[in-house]
C-alpha cells in the first residue's frame, strides 16, 4: 500500500490444523517479526516458538503477552473466546483478533443464535428451546421424524445428533437433560427441523461493521465414505465450492452475515473477528445451521492457501475497525484438504504413534499442515484423533485433490484412517 512497513509480533492461539494454516500463512508476511504460538504441535514448531500453554490459560497467555510486547494476538479455538479473552486482552490494550464473550454467543449457545437469527429474520431451520425432558418429549411427539437435536452450549462437535425416530430422539435429550452427558453444555437443548440439502462454509470477516467475505469452502463432517457414520470435526474440505456461485454468496452477505452483524450490534456487542457460516442449501436457498466465532477447520487449511493479500493487513485491518478499506486478492486455484485421523476417531483414539513419510516442509503447491502432533526425541508422533491435514492446491480442483493424495500417499502411522473421497461429490458433478 506504499506506507512504512510495520513490523509486528504475533501470538497465535490454539494448537490444530487451522492454527498451523494461520502460523503458515502469516510466517509469509514480510511484517512479522516475531512468530509465537501457544501451545501449538509439531508441525507450527517448524514457523513459530511454541509456548507450553494451553489455549484457555487466560491469565497466563495475558502475562505472556504483556512480557513479550506482542502486538497482536489472534484466537484459533472458540474455548477462550467463550471464556473471555478477548474482553480480558482489550481491557488490558492488548491487541486482539477475536469477539468479545457476548459477541461469541453466537457460536456458545445455541438458543442465544436462534433467537438473533428469528429476530433478523435469517433463514434456519424452525426450533424451540427446552431445559426440560418432559415438554421436550411432547414436541418430539408432535414432529415427524427425522429431528435434530442440539446440545445449547460447546460440545466439541459432539453435540449434534440427527435423530431418524422418536426413539432417538428421546434418548439423545434424556442423554443430555437428564444424564448429563455432555455436561453444562447440555443443560438446554435446541430441537430444529431437519434440513435436506448440501453443506456449505462461508466465512467473513468482520470489524464490528463491514463483512468480507473469503471463499466459500466445504468441509466433510462425517467419519466414513459417502458422508456416512458419526460427525466429526471435520474429515477434509476443499474451496472454492462450486456450489457457491456469486449470486449465491451474495444472497448468503445480504440475508445470513450482514444480518447477524448488524444484530450482534444492536445487543451492544458488536463482532470482531471471523464470522463462520454453517449452511445447508436446499432447493437454491442457503439455511445457517450453526455460526461459529473463529475461523473453521479443516477449512482454513483450504481458504488460506488461496488467499494473495497478506493476512497480517487483513487482522489489524479488523482490530482497527477500517475493513472498509481492504480487499481481499484470492488465487484463482482450487484446494483440497485430506484430513489423516488416529484409528478410533472421533472416539477414543490412541497417541504417541511414529509418523514416518512426511514430507520435506517445503512443498511447492501443498502443505501438511499438522493437527494432532507432537515431537518426542526428534521424532513426530501422533497426538490425538485428527493427525495431519494434507493440503494441496493447483488449477482445477481435479488437480488439487490428485495432489492432496499423492502427498498423503507416503505418510504412515499405525492405526492411520482418511477418507478417499475428499471433493468427490464436486468433482463427479463436475463430470457428469
Ligand atoms: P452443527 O454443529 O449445528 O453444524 O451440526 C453438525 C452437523 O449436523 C451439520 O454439519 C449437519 O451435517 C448436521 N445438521 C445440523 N443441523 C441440521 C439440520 N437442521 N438438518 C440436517 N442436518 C443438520
Ligand atoms: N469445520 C467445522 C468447524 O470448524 O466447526
Amino acid at each position: 500500500m506504499g506506507h512504512e512497513l510495520k513490523f509486528m509480533k504475533i501470538l497465535v492461539i490454539g494448537g490444530g490444523g487451522r492454527e498451523h494454516a494461520l502460523v503458515w500463512k502469516l510466517a509469509q508476511s514480510p511484517r512479522v517479526t516475531g512468530l509465537y504460538c501457544a501451545p501449538g504441535n509439531a508441525g507450527i514448531g517448524r514457523h513459530a516458538t511454541c509456548v507450553p500453554l494451553s489455549a484457555t490459560d487466560l491469565p497466563g497467555l495475558q502475562t505472556f503477552a504483556q512480557e513479550k510486547a506482542i502486538d497482536l494476538t489472534v484466537v484459533g479455538p472458540e474455548a477462550p473466546l467463550a471464556l473471555g479473552i478477548a474482553d480480558l486482552f482489550r481491557r488490558s490494550k492488548l491487541k486482539i483478533f477475536g469477539p468479545t464473550r457476548n459477541a461469541a454467543k453466537i457460536e456458545a449457545s445455541k438458543s442465544f443464535a436462534k433467537n438473533l437469527m428469528v429476530r433478523q429474520g435469517i433463514p434456519t431451520a424452525e426450533s424451540r428451546t427446552f431445559d426440560g425432558v418432559g415438554p421436550a418429549f411432547t414436541y418430539i411427539e408432535n414432529r415427524t421424524p427425522p429431528v435434530v437435536v442440539k446440545a445449547d452450549g460447546l460440545a466439541q462437535g459432539k453435540g449434534v445428533v440427527v435423530a431418524g425416530t422418536r426413539q432417538e430422539a428421546r434418548d439423545a435429550v434424556s442423554r443430555m437433560l437428564e444424564h448429563q452427558a455432555l455436561g453444562e453444555a447440555g443443560r438446554q437443548v435446541v430441537i430444529e427441523e431437519y434440513l435436506q440439502g448440501e453443506e456449505l462454509t462461508l466465512m467473513a470477516f468482520v470489524d464490528g461493521k463491514t463483512v468480507v467475505p473469503m471463499l466459500a469452502a466445504q468441509d466433510h463432517k462425517r467419519i466414513g465414505e459417502g458422508d456416512t457414520g458419526s460427525n466429526t470435526g471435520g474429515m477434509g474440505a476443499y474451496a472454492p465450492a462450486p456450489l457457491a456461485t456469486p449470486a449465491l454468496r451474495d444472497e448468503i452477505m445480504r440475508n445470513v452475515l450482514q444480518p447477524a452483524v448488524e444484530g450482534l450490534s444492536r445487543l451492544g456487542s458488536p463482532f470482531y473477528g471471523v464470522l463462520y457460516a454453517g449452511l445447508m442449501v436446499k432447493d437454491g436457498t442457503p439455511y445457517v445451521l450453526e455460526f461459529n466465532a473463529r475461523f473453521g477447520d479443516p477449512e482454513t487449511q483450504v481458504v488460506l492457501p488461496l488467499l494473495n493479500t497478506d493476512l497480517l493487513d487483513v487482522l489489524e485491518a479488523v482490530v482497527d475497525h477500517r475493513l472498509d478499506q481492504i480487499h481481499l486478492e484470492w488465487s484463482e486455484q482450487s484446494a483440497v484438504c485430506v484430513v489423516m485421523a488416529s484409528g478410533g476417531y472421533p472416539g477414543r483414539s490412541t497417541s504417541g504413534v511414529p509418523i514416518t513419510g512426511l514430507p520435506s516442509p517445503r512443498l511447492d503447491h501443498a502443505a501438511v499442515f499438522h493437527a494432532g502432533t507432537a515431537l518426542k526425541c526428534h521424532d513426530v508422533v501422533t497426538a490425538g484423533g485428527r493427525v495431519l491435514g494434507v493440503t494441496a492446491w493447483g488449477p482445477s480442483l481435479k488437480t488439487a485433490h490428485d495432489r492432496a493424495y499423492e502427498v498423503a500417499k507416503p505418510i504412515k502411522f499405525a492405526g492411520q484412517y482418511f477418507r478417499t473421497d475428499i471433493a468427490g461429490r464436486a468433482l463427479a458433478e463436475r463430470n457428469g
